[in-house]
């Protein structure tokens, strides 16, 4: 019923959801991943990030959901877009992108009391080798942290799979920001973090609805916020990058709420 809190806390105070419940997150999901593919041809040099974030905005109302975002915490925006050297929670603005800037556009919305949240890379004309490898690394890191999903396993798992792939490639994984529990509210027991020790933490099980979301860099992983309260960016000023799903355990592995219904989520479009 529309309105009715659902699923149950497990021992380590995670949501256990119903097999019900999936069709809600595979709803709202698939709008989020839908707005991100809509803006694809959007993204392009000359564009501000205030006008992409406008359409994502009145896609996200045209289909019938809300943005989570707008009025979360005082937030004000449908989106957050995070530019180059930024790693997450970059604020929409009148700046114009150029030629070889890359950025995440994360969006999240709720669709009949379900939240779809994910976010994508994308990539303004041409990058150089360096921007485009760490892309690469990034949503690779992401897979590798999926592939961890089962019954059985631990959040640990999923932490030192992208941290072993990521410092593999000697890049860096973000410990200042987390994935974390979602389903009928936004931010839920557990963090998700993208790094850690195999056999640790809480085990996986089904019907636990969550975001996988690693931030890599090219140089240190540590971060600052600005003075906006909100814009984290990495303390040396390398590069940074990000790819978000939001999953589901099931009985033998997980589902992917958030996977683009055009195949776009890794940029290799232009
Ligand atoms: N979508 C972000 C996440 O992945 C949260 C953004 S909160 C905002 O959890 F207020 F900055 F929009
Ligand atoms: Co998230
Ligand atoms: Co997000």
């Amino acid at each position: 019923m529309a309105g009715q809190k659902r699923g149950h806390l497990n021992k380590d105070g995670i949501l256990i959801y119903e097999k019900q419940d999936f069709e809600g997150m595979r709803a709202s999901g698939r709008l989020a991943a839908e707005t991100l593919d809509m803006i694809i041809e959007h993204v392009k040099p000359g564009v501000t990030t205030a006008e992409l974030d406008k359409r994502i905005q009145d896609y996200i109302e045209s289909r019938g959901a809300i943005s989570a975002t707008i009025g979360y915490r005082g937030y004000e925006h449908a989106s957050c877009i995070s530019l180059n050297h930024v790693v997450c929670h970059g604020i929409p603005s009148d700046k114009r992108l150029k030629d070889g800037d890359i950025l995440n556009i994360d969006v999240t919305c709720i669709l009949d009391g379900w939240f779809g949240d994910t976010s994508r890379m994308y990539k303004v004309g041409k990058l150089s080798r360096k921007a485009e490898r760490l892309i690469d690394i990034t949503h690779d890191s992401l897979m590798k942290g999926i592939e961890q999903v089962k019954p059985g396993n631990t959040f640990g798992d999923i932490g030192a799979a992208i941290q072993e792939f990521v410092e593999g490639y000697r890049m860096s994984v973000v410990r200042d920001f987390c994935g974390h529990g979602l389903g009928q509210a936004f931010h839920t027991a557990p963090n998700v973090l993208h790094y850690g020790k195999w056999g640790t933490g809480p085990v996986l099980e089904p019907g636990m609805f969550f975001t996988i979301e690693p931030m890599v860099n090219l140089g240190r992983p540590s971060t600052k916020v600005l003075a906006d309260g909100w814009t984290a960016v990495t303390r040396d000023k390398t590069l940074s990058a990000q790819f978000e799903h939001s999953i589901g355990v099931t009985e033998t592995g997980y589902e992917i709420f958030t996977l683009s219904p055009a195949g776009k989520f890794y940029p290799t479009w232009d």
